[in-house]
């Protein structure tokens, strides 16, 4: 539920230029809190940042980072809490954006430090549900929800499915995305390139694969990689290599960050959409796609669907299904679409206004 996205063009958040600055930092941003965590015990050093509860309460998942400052690991926090709030705005959602972002250190006794994690989390009463992220799997959770009852249950009393429903939700989006292209999506004869072959990229490929499509993956894990190509049959390459391709989609499901300056201009696909967060390295780049007609898929909208699964779940008590999951992003993501062609913008700009203004609306501004 929790991944979050930033890159988009206006979601670089000036640089806090010294720690004085970070109420005007938070102000300008529109954010309502920020925790910070130093437990001597344990070892933990973490950010909580809540940016929007107005419209319920906030969501966002734990990444746990060796980030190279405090300073990047506060930026990291506040870009992606902002993201959370745009996904919910754009998924239409009774929620806002959060973030944890725990400082991956030696030394640190991690069981006591998300149990610290989770009675801070407990304190806030509500206000703020947390769950999985980089670096926050299963073992974590369970350590979580031993002190919290607001993160997510990795276990059969949790949401269940969290990856699936973001892997339909880049599905459905991708199929929205030739659909706005060439009002047919055809699979059979599409080739889709997939970076990072992961819970999201494995469960993306199985679906493309059972729609005829032609899938080729890569992974920096390579067992990982060549397991997937045993399963589906599917050509593997090597990583280095996969934003050259010429494919109909590029879809990157790894880390942040992946389109940028170089990788810009060596990429042959016509879109690129994927489950990764921070896809572009920098809002501008969304324009650039434009430029070089690639329809870039907004990451915070195509990649919600955990966000739906997880907040629907503790929200309103039920299991949201995954088909209507996936339904529900490729209409969102076919209406950003629309709206860009007709504004002759980037579909990363347009979004970004769409869950500005909405976000607006919310606050009665
Ligand atoms: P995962 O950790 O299961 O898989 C990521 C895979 O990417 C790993 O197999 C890793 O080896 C591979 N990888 C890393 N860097 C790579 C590179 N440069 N080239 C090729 N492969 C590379 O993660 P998961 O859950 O599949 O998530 C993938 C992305 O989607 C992440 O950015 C995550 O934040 C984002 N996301 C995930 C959601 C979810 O529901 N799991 C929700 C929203 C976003």
């Amino acid at each position: 539920m929790f991944g979050s996205s930033a890159g988009s063009p206006r979601s670089a958040i000036p640089p806090a230029p010294s720690i004085l600055h970070l109420l005007d930092a938070m102000a300008r941003e529109g954010f309502e809190e920020l925790v910070a965590l130093n437990d001597r015990r344990s070892g933990l050093r973490a950010f909580i940042g809540i940016h929007d509860t107005t419209r319920g309460p906030a969501f966002g998942g734990i990444r746990r980072w060796a980030y190279r400052s405090e300073r990047e690991a506060l930026l990291d926090c506040l870009r992606l809490a902002r993201a959370m709030t745009y996904k919910c705005t754009l998924a239409d959602l009774n929620a806002g954006g959060a973030k944890v972002v725990l400082l991956e250190r030696p030394d640190v006794d991690w069981r006591a430090a998300y149990g610290h994690l989770g009675d801070a989390v407990e304190r806030m009463g509500g206000r703020f549900y947390t769950g999985p992220d980089v670096g926050t799997g299963e073992d974590e959770l369970g350590w979580l929800t031993a002190r919290t009852r607001y993160a997510t249950d990795p276990g059969p009393e949790g949401p269940g499915e969290l990856a699936a429903s973001t892997a339909e939700g880049v599905f459905r989006g991708i199929e929205a995305a030739l659909v706005h292209l060439d009002d047919d999506v055809d699979w059979g004869r599409r080739r889709v390139v997939i970076q990072g072959l992961g819970a999201v990229g494995a469960g993306l490929a199985r679906r493309l694969v059972e729609h005829g499509a032609t899938v080729v993956g890569a992974d920096l894990d390579g067992d990982r990689a060549a397991s997937l190509s045993r399963e589906l049959g599917i050509e593997v390459m090597e990583p280095a290599r996969a934003a050259d391709q010429e494919c109909d989609v590029y879809s990157p499901c790894a880390l942040g960050g992946s389109i940028h300056d170089l990788t810009l201009t060596r990429l042959r696909c016509r879109v690129i959409a994927g489950g990764a967060n921070n896809v572009l390295a920098h809002g501008l780049h969304g324009d650039r796609l434009h430029e070089r007609e690639i329809l870039y898929a907004p990451d915070f909208v195509i990649n919600s669907g955990a966000l739906i699964r997880g907040s629907i779940f503790h929200l309103e008590g039920r299991r949201e299904p995954v088909e209507a999951i996936g339904r529900r992003v490729g209409e969102s993501l076919a209406a950003v679409l629309r709206r860009a062609r007709e504004q002759d913008a980037s579909p990363a700009r347009v979004a970004v206004e769409e869950a500005e203004e909405r976000l607006a609306e919310w606050r009665g501004a």
